[in-house]
């Protein structure tokens, strides 16, 4: 957090091989951090993420992902499933799947996990995300309304996410966001 932050500002990030995963290291990058990404054997990122250092191993490897948030004044998880389909075919997908009941159950248990734990988190819940160009009209909240239309550009996503990790304006809370 800012203020309290070790001298070398240092950026752990899981999933910084997704699209919203780069966007974050390279916002953290020009502010002049040091980013270090987990990526799993299978991820593509041949070529390198920048000036980035990337530790490859699974999660079962504790001594990988020790390796990676060591030293880091921040931590941000940026991995999830990746949708394949329109939105109108995932919507009709999820609505025969009862909204993909396990990985909804999934997802609420890793929250539970994070919101359980001792440390200063925050949860970031973004609706629809988008390569457009940023906006920079960010709202963020945790009772924000989210619409069927609601979308964030993942520039001005990782742009948040890397604002809260700096100040942890919104530490403890399940933040929704959209823009
Ligand atoms: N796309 C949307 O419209 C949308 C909407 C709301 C929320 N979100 C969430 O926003 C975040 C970023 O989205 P995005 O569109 O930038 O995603 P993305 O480009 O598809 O990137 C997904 C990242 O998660 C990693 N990943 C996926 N499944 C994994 C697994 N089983 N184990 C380990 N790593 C895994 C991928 O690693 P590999 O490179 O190895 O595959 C990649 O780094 C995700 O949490 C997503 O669920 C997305």
């Amino acid at each position: 957090m800012e203020g309290d932050q070790p001298a070398t500002h240092k950026l752990a990030i899981f999933g910084i091989s997704g699209r919203t995963g780069r966007e974050l290291a390279k916002v953290a990058s020009l502010k002049g951090w040091e980013v270090r990404g987990f990526v799993r054997p299978t991820s593509r990122v041949e070529g390198g993420i920048g000036n980035c250092q990337i530790v490859r191993g699974n999660f079962e490897e504790l001594d990988r992902v020790i390796e990676t948030i060591a030293d880091s004044a921040a931590v941000c998880c940026m991995i999830g499933p990746a949708p394949n389909r329109s939105c109108p075919m995932e919507w009709l997908a999820r609505t025969f799947a009862r909204w993909q009941y396990e990985a909804a159950r999934d997802r609420e248990g890793q929250e539970r996990i994070v919101e359980l734990s001792s440390l200063e988190w925050t949860i970031v819940k973004p609706p629809r995300v988008t390569d457009s160009p940023p906006q920079d009209r960010v709202q963020a909240s945790s009772l924000l309304r989210i619409g069927l239309l609601s979308k964030i550009s993942r520039a001005d996503l990782a742009a948040f996410i890397f604002d809260e990790a700096q100040t942890g304006r919104f530490v403890r809370q399940r933040i929704f966001v959209k823009g």
